[in-house]
């Protein structure tokens, strides 16, 4: 019987079904993998004697980073390429308009590096932009429109990986992209249905229902969707690299949209924005070697604390119910620590030290209670209704034949971002301003609060959750990821405790096992639909925790293995993100 359960297996949830859809959207792998189904068991195996592996969100940006590797880039090539595509296939997730962290090792000296390409806030952002002098958010600012947008990384983190990293030209590596965007692609299912759910959005937008909309309404599967305008900012960046994009005729167009729709920017945002390489988070978890982000992202942190909490307890299936509890244990303190004192730390101190340290987890640890959830006493608060917006970002995740990896996670935040589509630039802009706290007791979208340590202020950079990871072992090294908020740290966790707890690497389990989430507040367990049994709820509401079961499955996990055995690498994309409704 399975470990996950007190009753029946949770994993029916992935039903024969679901399975075929799976390896209909997963044909794209053939380059590297095959799947072997067999009942409702699942393996995947690396094929041909592949070497390189590459997973995404979508098989045109998959197909288009193979390619550029066949044409003899690296993994840091077919990362820039994948990261465009995805710019124009996936513009509702991440893109030109957005930012995020590229986790980055190179092989020849085993350089690892978390390339920082977070949005930035712009100068002239204040406080009372986004809260009245009551304390009283104002409705929508930190989500939709000028006000909502931060300073964009993703085009300058392309730049910088193509020409710190790469072997190829950057107008070579963005071809594809720009052959997609003017020529269109077909709209899969998961567009057209994401189009439909922000139908109010992209029409109410600015620019958007012009270039998103057919007629005024949704597009359906199959529609054509060309973007000449984002074909021309590719051009723009590939001929001129950053200078493309933030300044000249881009930057003003960004700059005057985004201030017709709100917005404070200045050409100086764009001029003086910086990437920013920083040292990953790195700690041990049961002899794996695990590197993941760095503040401004709270990934590296909280995982190593969780992580450092669960290294005290023997955790061999994070779903079975009695180890559950401590895991959601663990993750009450992550979290409550994310909330206290997490920000950029170039804004602010952070005892980032004193946190990863497993001493600090040890005494963390002292307070759990085998029997009882830790009733939330340190925190008063007022909540507020829960979010009901949905939301999306991406990873994807590399490795190459000489073993550099590239881990990325980038987003616009919320889909289509902040709904706005600056003049003629064809760049959907972010609304990640909305992972700064507005103040106490006041959440995110992702029901996520935050102190000082994270308080809007201009330059800075909002917490994130994003986290591409390598976990190295002996067995291998696992590159991983995931979108989903909050919820990417507890992704990304159950991936870290799946992949040790595996003699034999089975990376489909990995993306596909049940997944449920805490993050010390709301005070609740949050659960995917279908997939645990009512003796595992029963079991964990008997220690006092108050499950809710979400109606979606939620993540869209990418990872890559690369084997220490005989170099064979392999690909597993979650199938939630495709054809089972996920976020
Ligand atoms: O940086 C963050 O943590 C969020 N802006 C990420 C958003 C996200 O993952 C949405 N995805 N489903």
């Amino acid at each position: 019987m399975s470990r996950y359960t007190a009753g029946a297996a949770p994993r029916a949830s992935f039903s024969v079904t679901s399975l075929k859809k799976a390896r209909a959207w997963l044909s794209h792998w053939r380059h590297v993998a095959i799947f072997v189904f067999a009942s409702v068991s699942v393996s995947v195996h690396a094929a041909d004697g592949a070497r390189a592996a590459i997973a995404s969100a979508h098989p045109l940006a998959t197909e288009a980073g193979y390619r550029i590797l066949e044409q003899g880039g690296n993994a840091f090539d077919a990362a820039v390429t994948v990261a465009a595509v995805l710019a124009v296939v996936e513009p509702y997730s991440a893109g030109l308009g957005g930012g995020g962290f590229w986790l980055l090792h190179r092989a020849s000296d085993r350089k690892q590096v978390m390339v920082d390409a977070r949005e930035t806030a712009p100068a002239g952002v204040a406080l009372s932009m986004y809260v009245d002098p009551n304390g009283v958010p104002v409705p929508g600012a930190t989500l939709r429109g000028g006000k909502a947008a931060g300073i964009p990384g993703v085009p300058a983190g392309m730049v910088h990986l193509a020409q710190r990293y790469g072997k190829l030209r950057l107008a070579q590596l963005l071809a594809p992209a720009i052959a997609l965007a003017r020529n269109g692609f077909n709209l899969d299912s998961r567009f057209a249905r994401i189009a439909k759910v922000r139908e109010p959005l992209l029409r109410d937008g600015v620019n958007t229902a012009r270039i998103f909309l057919d007629n005024g309404a949704a597009p359906p599967q199959g529609w054509l969707l060309r973007q000449p305008e984002l074909a021309t900012t590719l051009e723009r960046l590939a001929a001129q690299g950053r200078d493309g994009f933030y300044r000249g005729p881009v930057a003003q167009a960004l700059v005057s949209g985004v201030n017709a729709a709100g917005g404070v920017w200045q050409a100086a945002d764009l001029a003086d924005y910086k990437i920013i390489e920083r040292p990953p988070v790195r700690f041990s978890y049961r002899g794996a070697t695990v590197v993941s982000a760095a503040l401004p992202s709270s990934g590296g942190v909280t995982l190593a604390q969780t992580l450092n909490i669960l290294e005290g307890y023997k955790i061999a299936d994070p779903r079975d119910p009695a180890e559950a509890h401590i895991v959601i244990e663990a993750l009450r303190r992550g979290f409550q620590d994310r909330l206290r004192y997490l920000g950029d730390t170039d804004f602010v101190q952070v005892p980032v030290a004193r946190l990863v340290d497993k001493s600090y987890a040890h005494s963390r640890a002292a307070s759990i209670n085998p029997n009882v959830a830790t009733p939330l006493d340190a925190l008063t608060i007022t909540p507020l209704a829960a979010a009901t917006e949905s939301y999306n970002t991406t990873h994807y995740s590399v490795i190459d034949a000489e073993g550099n990896r590239v881990g990325a996670t980038l987003s616009i935040n919320s889909w289509f971002g902040a709904g706005l589509i600056a003049g003629d630039t064809g760049v959907l802009l972010n609304n990640e301003i909305d992972d700064f706290s507005l103040g106490a007791g006041l959440p995110n979208l992702y029901r996520l609060l935050g102190g000082k340590a994270n308080a809007i202020a201009p330059h800075k950079r909002p917490l994130s959750s994003m986290s591409p990871t390598f976990v190295e072992d002996s067995k291998g090294v696992l590159v991983i990821g995931a979108p989903g908020g909050s919820r990417i740290i507890s992704m990304v966790l159950f991936g870290i405790l799946d992949y040790v707890n595996q003699d034999h690497v089975d990376l489909l389990r990995i993306v596909t096992a049940p997944r449920y989430h805490h993050q010390c507040w709301p005070d609740l367990v949050e659960i995917e639909p279908d997939s645990f049994s009512d003796g595992w709820r029963k079991s964990l509401e008997s220690k006092g925790h108050e499950l809710r079961q979400v109606n979606r499955k939620w993540g869209n996990m990418q990872a890559v293995f690369k084997s220490s055995v005989d170099g064979a690498a392999m690909a597993g994309s979650d199938p939630r993100g495709f054809d089972m409704g996920g976020y």
